[in-house]
């Protein structure tokens, strides 16, 4: 996806927001995007008074940088998430974290009363799973036995970075990047997945997101959930 269109979707997205909220930041090259529209409409006066709970460390060196006041997430939540996606399907339903935020991600996202994503038109997908693997924030302490619960589930994990040098989130914890089944009942996997005490969190974003912006070359498509 080029820079340009990230910066359009991340531009439009800024319509969503008002003076005086409180935001969720998301994580990634799009979410970046939208920090540096949120800079910019904050020099411009377009929007005041916002501050921003960031959903990596990532984001919250870039916010800074940018001058975005931040703030740690309220006990009452935030007003306005806006986060990128690794795919998306017709309903708004996502997959997250191949950037490796998605348990703060997802923290954010039910905190807000709005979940809004950004991101390139061409990571509509038909079917979740269909491109990008499923990541699951996993506790290492424990993490064979994680894995052969997932295995169990139908999915096919492969621990990311490796067994020598894995990658570890913001939190410390390994990430399995899951390969799902073409008939997975994304759902059940997801509660299923939920129900597993070494998955800190897993990158279904199922009926969580209100709004889509959607760029392709020279447009952005607003998507409602329920549309
Ligand atoms: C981070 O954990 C992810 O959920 C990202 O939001 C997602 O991978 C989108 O990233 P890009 O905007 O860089 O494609």
């Amino acid at each position: 996806m080029s820079g340009a269109r990230k910066r359009a979707a991340a531009d439009a997205a800024l319509a969503e927001l008002r003076s005086g909220q409180r935001l969720g930041l998301g994580t990634g090259s799009t979410a970046a995007a939208f920090l540096e529209a949120l800079a910019d409409a904050l020099a411009s006066g377009r929007l005041a008074d916002v501050a921003g709970v960031p959903t990596s460390r990532a984001t919250e060196v870039r916010a800074r940088e940018l001058g975005i006041p931040l703030i740690d997430l309220p006990a009452d939540g935030v007003d306005v998430a806006v986060d990128g996606m690794d795919e998306v399907d017709g309903a708004l339903n996502a997959v997250k974290g191949l950037g490796g935020a998605l348990l703060r991600e997802k923290v954010v996202a039910e905190a807000a009363t709005r979940f809004v994503l950004i991101g390139d038109d061409g990571k509509t997908v038909g079917r979740l799973g269909e491109r990008a693997p499923l990541p699951v924030e996993v506790l290492a302490f424990g993490v064979a036995r994680t894995e052969a619960r997932l295995r169990a589930l139908g999915l096919t994990p492969t621990l990311r970075g490796g067994a020598t040098e894995p990658f570890l989130s913001d939190n410390g914890n390994p990430i399995l990047d899951a390969v799902l089944p073409e008939d997975a009942d994304l759902p059940a996997l997801a509660a299923a997945l939920d129900a597993i005490p070494g998955v800190m969190a897993h990158g279904l974003f199922l009926g969580m997101a209100d709004v889509a912006y959607l760029a392709s070359d020279g447009d952005v498509v607003r998507r409602e959930a329920d549309a």
